[in-house]
């Protein structure tokens, strides 16, 4: 504003700009020069007036920015140092617990085979005790993974394969009204444990179908590539630059209130029903995930759906690549002899090892053992003996085997704790 008077009084001026006037001049304005001079200082503090509010938003804007940053970072430092806690103290239990559990279950086993047997009613509850014993060991199993206090070897797999079958296996047993859609679009390999992925999938996948059960819906899961070029925060961790798998598990179903949404990857967190969810499948993948190297990302809209996305680092190694079958097979395929003097541990044996893969040739007693030994020396790769047997004894049989083939691969088991009484013996033997 600039006011332009006819009247001379300085008392008017002053009271002109005190009201918010920028200039005053008298009239006749005469000198042109003076009154455009006017107008361009008027016009520039116009513009530096816009420039700093302009300033200052962009000022304030960066503040809110960065206010909000260091809440989620805060929130995210938490949450892990509260993971963290949770799976030392759980981790630590589950250990020692793991032990004691080993020592119950064996001696169950050990009262199952003593007691011949199966209709006696003490059998029944053995049969009882080792099937809650079964549970108890796949919990500490899930809280060992949790806690990352399991060990597991990494190799480089890939994940695809493992996907599609994991799928496979889920589809079988999803209802009609949950439509399974899938997009499996990167093939890269990561440095991975092949049955921890697996886990993974099913444990997401199983809470995706839970959520959608009542309606029904649609489960997606992909796989695609991700290129992270700065370091990057997710809900759950964060990623250093570099290439990733990204695994989506999402579902148009029930939706995670905000409310709680902080609370489901605690081990032992459920709003399922008591038979329908220990809560340790996501403190199971957080564990998993984070082992491996990456970060979970949650969203979810109550009534909408929730998408989980879970990063794998990719590796480089792939010279080391293995077959895709070989990553999802376990056992081997070698020639075992099998021997021990009781017949139905002969055939339990051989059962489990052939399920495993193996080419087993069960044999019962000792002195059969080493003439069907004699006769194909190089006919097998290892020889599985039982360590306490009449007529001659595992010791006495694996000397015999070494003096007939030095480089015989052997493993002595000692199938009953009556030797252990007779003492002096190890719980395992092995030569070579
Ligand atoms: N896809 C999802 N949609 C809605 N809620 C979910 C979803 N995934 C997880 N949740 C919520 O998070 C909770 C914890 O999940 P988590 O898998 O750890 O345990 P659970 O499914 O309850 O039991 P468990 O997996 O041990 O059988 C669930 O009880 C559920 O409330
Ligand atoms: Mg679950």
């Amino acid at each position: 504003l600039i006011v332009v008077s006819g009247t001379g009084v300085i008392s008017d001026a002053v009271e002109a700009l005190r009201r918010g006037a920028w200039d005053y001049m008298l009239k006749p304005v005469e000198d042109l020069t003076v009154l455009s001079y006017a107008i361009r200082n008027a016009l520039e503090k116009v513009r530096l007036k816009r420039e700093n509010s302009r300033y200052q938003e962009h000022l304030e804007q960066m503040v809110n920015d960065r206010t909000k940053e260091k809440i989620v970072l805060e929130k995210q430092l938490i949450q892990a140092q509260k993971m963290e806690a949770l799976g030392t103290l759980a981790g630590g239990i589950a250990h020692d617990f793991n032990n004691i559990l080993s020592a119950l279950m064996g001696f169950t086993e050990l009262c199952l085979l003593e007691l011949d047997d199966p209709e006696h009613p003490v059998h029944r509850k053995l049969k009882s005790m080792l099937h809650a014993e079964n549970r108890a060991k796949e919990l500490v199993s899930q809280i060992l993974t949790f806690s990352r206090m399991q060990e597991h070897v990494l190799t480089p797999v890939s994940v695809s394969p493992i996907v599609k079958e994991a799928l496979k296996l889920l589809k079988a047993s999803l209802p009609a009204n949950i439509e399974l859609r899938q997009g499996i679009n990167a093939h890269q390999q990561v440095m991975a444990d092949p049955t921890r992925i697996h886990q993974i999938i099913m444990n997401l996948c199983t809470n995706a179908y839970h959520a959608m059960e009542e309606n029904g819906g649609l489960l997606t899961v992909s796989l695609t590539f991700d290129q992270c070029d700065e370091k990057t925060s997710f809900s759950h961790g964060d990623l250093t630059p570099g290439s990733y798998l990204r695994l989506t598990v999402e579902d148009t179903g029930a939706g995670i209130p905000p409310s709680i949404l902080d609370s489901i990857f605690d081990p032992y967190f459920s709003t399922k029903g008591k038979d329908k969810g220990t809560g340790l499948g996501l403190a199971v993948v957080h564990g998993i995930v984070k082992s491996h190297g990456g970060a979970i990302h949650v969203e979810s809209r109550v009534g909408k759906g929730t998408a989980i996305q879970v990063f794998l680092p990719i590796t480089d190694d792939h010279e080391a690549a293995k077959d895709e079958r070989e990553t999802v097979s376990t056992g081997g395929t070698e020639r075992i002899l099998l021997v021990d003097d009781e017949k139905d541990l002969v055939d339990i044996g051989c059962l489990m090892l052939v399920k495993l893969g193996y080419d087993v040739l069960g044999v019962v007693g000792s002195v059969a053992a080493l003439e069907t030994f004699k006769q194909s020396p190089h006919g097998f790769d290892l020889v599985i003996t039982d360590l306490d047997m009449p007529a001659m004894n595992g010791d006495r049989l694996v000397q015999e085997l070494v003096r007939i083939r030095p480089d015989c691969r052997l493993s002595c088991v000692p199938g009953f704790p009556s030797l252990s009484i007779k003492g002096a013996r190890p719980i395992w033997v092995s030569v070579n």
